[in-house]
């Protein structure tokens, strides 16, 4: 794909855009232009996100969660992990398309990690790959470098180290945690991380990182000086049964919009209202004369086969 590309949008509108890469976030950072990022996990909703400008779409293990039904990420395998990158990569072109790398798709060793992300760019199309944790992830983030993987790190209330921290907190509140986590992230950078997730922690805790490192910070409950903010786009959308955390913003009450229209659809189908005359297909006028008065021609039952006996 060419850096500038022309698509009809899904109202039909042409487009020319310019495709995000890295770099280009690298430039937001230095000139101080906010990156948008949000999360999507199916070709449709993929669509609507790129068609509406966002920088960066992230294929999120949220996904075992708002699509899933599972209660936590923990349970969200690599399958299908990939089945909804690849759902989500056909409906993507102008942002830059990272996925979430599930629990324990990397918890075992470093081989393991880079066989897995290895997995998302070539049978998926992801553009970067995203791991949780601190300096326990060094080696593999220097290792996913070292074989072309562009990598987002994700520090702070990390999902899968759920049990570990006794539910989803909020994290680096204490002067030596919030020293730990301005550490961890400097060590992701010097190991090679492209950007970092920054969740659930204290606005000054992600302020102070943010302006020490040169990859862009990309927060979700870290406060407004982030380089870029992210959401879960079902959350956004009041679409995720569950009560929104104190960082969510909510756009739309899609939930209200899909149950009224259902409702609206079935009682239209009980009281006969759907489907109309002008939504039916039609015989000509001609076929339809002749048609009515057609003689209904049943099949008569096929004659048994009587056996007979065989002679001996
Ligand atoms: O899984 C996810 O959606 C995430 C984002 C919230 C950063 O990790």
């Amino acid at each position: 794909m060419s850096l500038t590309e022309p698509r009809s949008d899904s109202a039909g509108h042409a487009s020319t855009f310019l495709k995000i890469t890295l770099p280009t976030l690298l430039e937001k950072k230095r000139n101080r232009a906010p990156i948008s990022a949000l999360t999507a996990y199916d070709y449709a909703m993929a669509r609507l996100v790129d068609e509406a400008s966002v920088d960066l779409i992230l294929v999120g293990d949220s996904l075992g969660m708002v699509m899933l039904g599972y209660e936590s990420t923990l349970p969200v395998t690599m399958e299908e992990m990939l089945l909804c990158t690849r759902a989500v990569r056909r409906g993507v072109r102008r942002a830059l398309l990272a996925a979430d790398m599930p629990y324990a798709s990397y918890h075992e060793d470093v081989q393991q990690g880079v066989r897995n992300a290895l997995r998302f760019v070539k049978e998926a199309g992801a553009e970067a790959v995203k791991v949780e944790g601190g300096r326990n992830r060094v080696e593999l983030v220097s290792r996913l470098t070292d074989a072309e993987i562009s990598v987002i790190g994700h520090l702070g209330l990390t999902p899968q180290s759920v049990h570990r921290m006794g539910g989803y907190r909020v994290q680096g509140k204490t002067l030596s945690a919030a020293e730990q986590l301005l550490e961890d992230a400097v060590a992701l950078e010097a190991a090679g991380a492209a950007l970092l997730v920054l969740e659930g922690v204290p606005r000054e805790v992600a302020a102070r990182i943010t302006a020490e490192l040169t990859i862009p910070t990309i927060g979700i409950g870290a406060g407004p000086e982030c380089d870029g903010q992210i959401l879960v786009l079902h959350d956004l959308l009041n679409l995720s049964f569950a009560p929104a955390a104190k960082f969510v913003r909510r756009y739309s009450d899609a939930a209200s919009l899909i149950r009224n229209a259902v409702e609206a659809y079935r009682k239209d189908v009980e009281t006969g209202n759907f489907p109309n005359d002008v939504e039916s297909y039609h015989l000509s006028a001609e076929t339809r004369g002749t048609f009515a008065r057609a003689k209904v021609v049943r099949a008569t039952a096929a004659p048994a086969t009587i056996r007979q006996p065989r002679k001996a």
